[in-house]
């Protein structure tokens, strides 16, 4: 099987950035596996299905098709919302795993890694993982680069707003019983408080030619 390079963080620690950045350097796949929960949440939103529906929502995501992972409209703060809320729920995230388990296997033939980012890939997705990777950056710094990516966008933001929902998010990433939010334990950590993306990606550039 390809060698898996897992990168796990909080939101807006630069997880996705990164990744694209190895993803393109080394030409390997790339999965975001947020996406996965975003496009569940955008269609339980658009659907109107009950956030509890448990058989709907498995059929949302047993059906859930490369596509639907690309959407720009996946990225907005009611689906930050409903992303986190689902994103508790076991029987959404066994679903879940198949697709990640079938996507370096899908993807990865002939390639040197496959990369896939997120909250718990490297303990529970891909605990065997080649590479390990554990970002964070404190709560400030993160409010900051989301913020200034919605206003380069040319929209509209709240810094104050942005930073509660960030400190929110984590709360209950970190939290819930179920995969939570952690470094697994043979990770590197990555703090990007202070360090640019350049400076990220050539640590992880420097540690995957070792
Ligand atoms: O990385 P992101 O912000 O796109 O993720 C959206 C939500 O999905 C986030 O609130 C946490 C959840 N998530 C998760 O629980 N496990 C993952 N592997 C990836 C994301």
């Amino acid at each position: 099987m390809v060698d898996i390079i897992a990168i796990d963080g909080p939101a807006s620690a630069g997880k996705s950035s990164i990744a694209k950045k190895i993803s393109n350097y080394f030409n390997i796949p790339l999965l975001n596996s947020g996406r996965l929960y975003r496009a569940v949440a955008y269609k339980i939103i658009n659907k109107k299905i009950n956030i509890n529906d448990k058989y709907e929502i498995l059929t949302i995501a047993k059906s859930l098709k490369n596509d639907d992972l690309k959407s720009i409209k996946l990225f907005s703060s009611e689906i930050d919302k409903v992303s986190s809320q689902i994103s508790a729920k076991k029987y959404l995230r066994d679903q879940l795993k198949e697709y990640q388990i079938e996507f370096p296997k899908k993807y990865g033939k002939g390639k040197k890694f496959a990369i896939v980012e997120g909250r718990d890939i490297g303990t529970e997705i891909f605990p065997l993982a080649k590479f390990k990777f554990f970002m964070w950056a404190n709560a400030g710094t993160r409010a900051h680069r989301r913020y200034n990516q919605i206003i380069k966008s040319g929209k509209k933001a709240s810094l104050a707003r942005i930073y509660d929902e960030i400190v929110s998010r984590d709360r209950e990433d970190i939290n819930r019983k179920i995969a939570p939010l952690k470094p697994a334990v043979n990770s590197v950590l990555l703090d990007t408080t202070y360090l640019d993306i350049e400076q990220a990606f050539n640590v992880i550039k420097k540690t995957l030619s070792n």
